[in-house]
């Protein structure tokens, strides 16, 4: 695992949009694997301004979201659809037919999930990986002893995530219990991956996910086991770290 070090969300952000840009620079028809949540509002707002210069064309690009709430339309103002739409989509060249996104709402759940898998599979797999991690060590929405073996599926969120995503909703707003999550599996097929955690509340995820044993209890751990993995921590997240290696990749 590689750990970069940020001082602050912002290089945090900064650092994430530079490795994506190159991502897309050095392969313009590169698969992304993007994440929602509040992490990487920043880095796709640092996207935004390189494409702005013209340093980035999202022409050819192709993304995999990780995740979607189930129950929710893309047209939901929560979905995660809508996030990806108004965050970035919209505001760069990405052609919309080739961004993917599960649906919160399919007519079969187990059809939908293997379909997904099946068409990141069409295109030669993620070539990158973006994720966030959750206070439990979650990534994507795969949540503490979800099988390492598992492919996209229908998650139960547990009392945790669902505590935390509240804050994204209004006070009478049922908050979604499910979600669909691409699996484990699928995200350690990615052929790199950046993880991004800012923040005190990330920290002993991020020490457990980097220092613990590699567990289904903390499912980033499997992460230790990917070959290509890039951390940007900043100091909050990284302030539980125990091993020297963190201080000396500061930059
Ligand atoms: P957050 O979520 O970026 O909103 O903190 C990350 C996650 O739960 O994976």
């Amino acid at each position: 695992m590689k750990i970069i070090l940020a001082n602050s969300y912002d290089e945090m952000s900064k650092k994430a949009a530079i490795i994506l840009a190159n991502q897309i620079i050095l392969k313009p028809d590169s698969v992304l694997g993007l994440a929602t949540g509040s992490t990487p509002v920043g880095t796709y707002q640092e996207l935004i301004k390189l494409y702005d210069v013209g340093i980035v064309d999202f022409s050819n690009v192709i993304t995999f979201n990780l995740d979607e709430y189930y129950g929710l339309s893309s047209e939901h103002e929560q979905s995660y659809s809508h996030y990806m739409r108004k965050i970035l989509f919209e505001r760069v060249n990405i052609e919309l037919e080739n961004t993917h996104i599960p649906s919160g709402v399919p007519e079969d759940i187990e059809k939908e999930c293997l379909l997904y898998d099946t068409k990141i599979d069409s295109f030669g797999g993620i070539d990158l990986q973006i994720l966030g991690i959750g206070s439990n060590g979650h990534i994507g929405f795969n949540e503490p002893n979800t099988r390492f073996q598992s492919m996209t599926h229908l998650v139960d969120l547990n009392y945790e995530t669902i505590e935390a995503n509240k804050r994204f909703f209004s006070d009478n707003e049922p908050v979604p219990q499910k979600a669909i999550s691409m699996g484990i599996k699928g995200i350690m097929q990615a052929k790199k991956i950046v993880l991004l955690a800012s923040g005190k509340g990330k920290a002993d995820a991020v020490q457990k996910a980097v220092e613990g044993p590699i567990t289904p209890e903390v499912p980033a751990s499997i992460l230790q086991l990917h070959a290509d993995v890039t951390l940007i921590l900043d100091k909050d997240a990284a302030s539980q770290l125990q091993g020297a290696i963190c201080k000396k990749s500061a930059s």
